[in-house]
């Protein structure tokens, strides 16, 4: 197969790393990834054109060193820091613990923008398997077939994305012109849902109602105040899409590109047919 580009992905024995590695290379890319004792250190040799970064939320500021790296080496064409969640940008309001993964993403675009490193952002929204194998509850990873508890109303909108979904569109935009220095929104429309809708989803493919109980933001804020202070940042990101429906009070403006208007020919996979696996 001829390879097209020389991409670069840092963190891609991860989570999401490994399926960004797998569509790299199925999308014919000479791929390499970029391991811990690397960092920084052998992007100039490898001379690659589109790097992507996936290093943990806690782990942010680590890509400062990879800025330096690509400014150095000079030849990069695109540099996709570790985003792929809510956009930090219209997070300025985000609540403490958990706004510190929204700074810290928003010092390393600082970063790339002033070192004038051509970038694209990727705002991935929600990972299904974090949220819908939890039927939206943080904690669980499998869904009850008995029993589930309403984040407040249950009424707002988040937006669901099957991981090896992500790693298509990233992969896609890296080298293409249309998302240069731009936010890449992964918006699959169907699967733009509230938690009731995903809940009812599933109701509907083990053909069973399940009882319901409900956490108002109170009692959500308060139980998340005993935990620890790395279990507060995620419940925190949990707060602002599932109370207060972040994801969706926003428009795309002329910064940012909707990749399933962008890529329409991706069969991207729906919430029903994602969670068919827990079946
Ligand atoms: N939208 C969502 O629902 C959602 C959910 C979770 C995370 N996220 C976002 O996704 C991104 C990835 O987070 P994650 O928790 O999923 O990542 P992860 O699976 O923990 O993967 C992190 C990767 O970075 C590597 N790494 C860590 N420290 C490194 C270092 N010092 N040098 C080189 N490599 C290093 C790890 O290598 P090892 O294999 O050696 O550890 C691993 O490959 C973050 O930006 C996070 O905010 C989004």
């Amino acid at each position: 197969m001829e390879m097209k580009s020389k991409v670069l992905i840092a963190g891609g024995t991860g989570y999401l790393g490994k399926r960004l590695v797998k569509a790299s290379l199925g999308q014919g890319h000479e791929t390499y990834v970029l391991y811990r004792p690397e960092i920084g250190v052998d992007i100039e040799k490898l001379s690659v054109q589109f790097p992507v970064s996936i290093f943990r939320s806690h782990q942010i500021l680590l890509q400062l060193k990879l800025v330096d790296a690509i400014k150095e080496a000079g030849n990069v064409k695109r540099f996709l820091p570790s985003e792929f969640g809510t956009d930090p940008a219209k997070m300025e309001n985000a609540m403490e613990p958990g706004r510190v993964t929204f700074d810290d993403k928003m010092v390393v675009r600082k970063a790339i923008e002033e070192a004038g490193i051509p970038f694209t952002y990727v705002s991935a929204n929600c990972f299904a398997g974090y949220f819908l194998g939890g039927l939206c509850q943080p904690g669980h990873i499998i869904p009850s077939r008995e029993h589930v508890s309403i984040l407040g109303s249950g009424e707002e909108k988040a937006i669901y994305v099957d991981e090896d979904d992500i790693a298509t569109y990233t992969i896609m935009a890296i080298d293409d012109p249309r998302t240069l220095n731009k936010t890449l929104y992964i918006l699959p429309p169907r699967n733009i849902l509230s938690q009731r809708e995903v809940v009812q989803i599933w109701e509907k493919l083990i053909g069973k109602e399940l009882r319901k109980s409900s956490i108002s933001s109170e009692e959500f804020l308060a139980s998340m105040r005993e935990q620890d202070y790395a279990e507060q940042v995620g419940l925190t990101h949990y707060y602002h899409v599932c109370f207060e429906g972040c994801l969706t009070k926003f428009e795309i403006g002329d910064e940012g590109e909707e990749a399933s208007k962008l890529y329409p020919k991706v069969k991207y996979t729906t919430v029903e047919e994602y969670m068919k696996r827990y079946l």
